[in-house]
């Protein structure tokens, strides 16, 4: 199985990086493909909300901006399962997430758009805090929404901070393992 790790924070050596690789690790391990996407590097502009607001991507699934946007879609429609890792930024998630979230909400989550790239696969969603925690439970209840809302499956959510990292980080590993299965 084909599975995408999209980490979504502007730090190369953080905890939302140290979480891909953990996930990483144990796909590779278990002899799956890891595809690891880290979307701050690419070039992905906010949804312009199109013609009267509908624009024509809730009929198409296809977005008229064209930048790195497609070349992510395309990799959401291969992959068979999904490791989503933002760091927690005011309680929400990260700018860069929220903003291609906006985009992909509106091509898969319509059903005139006709059968999501996401549908009935697995995702875990984790949200990577500071020393507080604060707004971690937030975070992770607006990316279950719109995963949800793209008829993806929710495999887990999983919050790490910097104080409970070292045991996290393991089920992080331990729920990557599981859901591979
Ligand atoms: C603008 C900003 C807002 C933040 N807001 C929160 C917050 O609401 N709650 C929290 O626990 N940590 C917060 N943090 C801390 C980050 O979540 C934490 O440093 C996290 O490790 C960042 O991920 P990274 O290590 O991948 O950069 C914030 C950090 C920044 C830069």
């Amino acid at each position: 199985m084909k599975i995408m790790i999209l980490t979504t924070s502007p730090n190369k050596d953080g905890l939302t990086e140290a979480c891909g690789k953990a996930a990483k690790k144990i796909i590779e391990q278990n002899k799956a493909e890891a595809v690891l996407v880290r979307l701050n590097d690419l070039q992905i502009s906010a949804c312009r909300a199109c013609n009267d607001g509908f624009g024509s991507c809730n009929k198409t699934a296809a977005c008229q901006t064209i930048d790195d946007f497609q070349g992510v879609q395309k990799l959401f429609g291969e992959a068979g399962g999904y490791i989503i890792i933002t760091p927690v930024y005011c309680g929400e998630m990260s700018e860069s997430l929220k903003t291609f979230f906006d985009r992909l909400r509106r091509c898969e989550a319509f059903a005139k758009a006709g059968k999501s790239k996401l549908q009935e696969k697995p995702y875990l969603a984790i949200a990577a805090a500071g020393g507080s925690g604060n707004g971690t439970v937030f975070c992770l209840s607006s990316m279950e929404r719109v995963l949800n809302m793209m008829k993806a499956s929710r495999f887990d959510l999983l919050g790490i901070t910097k104080k409970n990292k070292e045991y996290m980080l393991k089920a992080i590993e331990a729920a990557t393992e599981m859901m591979l299965k």
